[in-house]
């Protein structure tokens, strides 16, 4: 039994195998068979060159990859489309996005981003930051965008979007950029989202940009670039509710992670907070920048974060708040237990005066709630200094809680592993001893941070496993 169906698997491998290679070196027609998790699966398919897409990675697909999303959002209220995208290098400047629907890459598929600046529309700056982040006027779209969306899948058996950067750095470095740069993937004003089991390297600027949403997964991503690029955080959760972050692997340089809420006085007039956030198992190295950033646009606020399992080697700082007069707002309930840190400047980072506005008419009293930040079970190893925690003069930040941390100090650590300004807090069963500012209640409070033990909407969006068998030009 167990024989006959091990032949039948490979006969049937060997079958889709032939056809593949087959469809790679003439043309004709292609065949694939393949599975994935999802939030749905959907009733029809077509492959990005059933749309004239060439996969030579000279030829621009720009057209065939609107043209392909604009013809399957027919099927958006049948069904729903999937999109599947070959082996070959993809080379295609921004399209966007529908409902319904699943862009899936195949393991070899490259998406290439044009590097011809001139190719990438303009939009507007978001409401809640008032101004671009390298510019103040427009932004240059994002590659794969998607507004006002619902039930959307990017997704693939870790296939690539390969953003090709470096002219991007270039130009930002020269300041010669008259828009903000764009972001690999941008998901605004959406509902039920998932973006997973994907590469993504080199991106001009952020990779995974999830804005006004909710209900959305991130999970298996891969995200490499140069620890020195400019701006390349990972993903950044902005203004949205119920979002998972999980088993996630970023080399970059900036934040692995950065959850915000808006800019200034834009963001508190649009006043929409990231809330019920999860990220775990994270993966992290960063050497300027942190594995968690909250901030440093955190306007609209952003409460209940629970991160967990975070592992982070040669990153600045682990979970890091960034704040400042005029951003208002608030940071409160975020939850942290489990993190495990080699060579790391400071374990514990928390800074009341980041500044970087988005102009002058900031208002100097609006000033940022910093409350309830628990960190627990962290273990850090080769550390420069354990904490530097800088809250606001009139302002400080309250309720912070640190227990069962053991940081052992690199050989040339500085000579105060603690400095604290403006803090309040208590600690328990922490090495190096803190300051005095976080009252040590003895060695028995060990499980005293909290860490809230029921679950979240978001944990429960279940994925179902889609299977197809396709037929496709090429
Ligand atoms: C990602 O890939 C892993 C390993 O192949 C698989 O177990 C998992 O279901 C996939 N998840 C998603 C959400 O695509
Ligand atoms: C994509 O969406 C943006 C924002 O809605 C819009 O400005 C742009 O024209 C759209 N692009 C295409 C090719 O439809
Ligand atoms: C998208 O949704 C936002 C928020 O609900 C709304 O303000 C905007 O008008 C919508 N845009 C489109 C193109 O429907
Ligand atoms: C995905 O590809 C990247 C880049 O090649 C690799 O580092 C990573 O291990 C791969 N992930 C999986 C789950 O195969
Ligand atoms: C302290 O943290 C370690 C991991 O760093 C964990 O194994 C242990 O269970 C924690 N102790 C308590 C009392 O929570
Ligand atoms: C310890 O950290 C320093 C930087 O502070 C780094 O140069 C060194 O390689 C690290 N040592 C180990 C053993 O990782």
């Amino acid at each position: 039994m167990g024989g006959q169906v091990m032949v039948v698997v490979v006969v049937a491998a060997a079958v889709v195998m032939v056809l593949m290679s087959g469809g790679e070196c003439r043309k004709g027609s292609g065949r694939v068979s393949f599975e994935y998790s999802a939030i749905s699966c959907r009733a029809h398919s077509a492959s990005i060159t059933d749309f004239g897409g060439v996969g030579d990675g000279k030829t621009l697909n720009t057209k065939a990859f609107q043209e392909a999303v604009q013809q399957l959002s027919r099927f958006a209220s049948d069904g729903g489309a999937q999109l599947f995208v070959p082996a070959g290098k993809w080379l295609t400047a921004a399209f966007n996005l529908t409902s319904h629907f699943t862009l899936y890459l195949h393991k070899d598929a490259v998406l290439l981003a044009s590097q011809d600046i001139k190719s990438w529309a303009v939009v507007d700056p978001l409401p809640s930051y008032g101004h671009g982040r390298d510019a103040a006027g427009g932004r240059y779209i994002s590659l794969i965008f998607g507004t006002n969306l619902t039930d959307v899948v990017i997704t693939g058996e870790n296939g690539t979007i390969d953003g090709q950067g470096g002219v991007w750095w270039q130009q930002f470095h020269k300041k010669k950029l008259k828009y903000t740069r764009p972001y690999l993937i941008e998901i605004m004003h959406s509902d039920n989202v998932q973006i997973s089991n994907l590469t993504l390297l080199n991106s001009p600027s952020w990779n995974i940009h999830p804005v006004y949403s909710s209900n959305v997964i991130i999970q298996g991503i891969t995200i490499l670039a140069p620890v020195t690029s400019p701006n390349t955080d990972g993903i950044n959760p902005d203004s949205c509710t119920n979002t998972r972050i999980e088993d996630n692997y970023i080399v970059s340089g900036d934040d692995c992670i950065a959850v915000k809420s808006g800019w200034d006085e834009y963001g508190i007039k649009y006043g929409m907070p990231t809330k019920h956030l999860i990220i775990r198992r994270l993966t992290c190295i960063s050497p300027y920048s942190a594995a968690i950033a909250l901030g440093s646009e955190m306007s609209g606020g952003i409460q209940d974060v629970r991160a967990q399992d975070i592992t982070a080697v040669h990153t600045e700082s682990a979970v890091r708040i960034k704040t400042a007069v005029g951003r208002g707002g608030y940071v409160k309930d975020i939850y942290v237990k489990g993190m495990n840190l080699h060579t790391m400047k400071w374990v514990f980072w928390m800074t009341g005066n980041y500044g970087s506005h988005a102009d002058d008419h900031y208002d100097p009293n609006a000033l940022p709630e910093i409350n309830g930040i628990n960190y627990r079970d962290v273990v850090a190893e080769n550390v420069s200094i354990a904490a530097r925690l800088e809250g606001i003069t009139g302002d400080p930040f309250t309720g912070i809680c640190i227990a069962n941390v053991t940081i052992g100090m690199a050989k040339k650590a500085k000579k105060y592993p603690w400095s604290c300004l403006e803090v309040e807090g208590v600690s328990s069963g922490v090495v190096p001893p803190p300051c005095g500012l976080l009252a040590d209640q003895g060695e028995e409070k060990l499980g005293m941070c909290d860490f809230p033990t029921e679950n979240l909407a978001v944990d429960g969006i279940q994925l179902q496993k889609c299977s197809y068998r396709m037929k496709y030009n090429v």
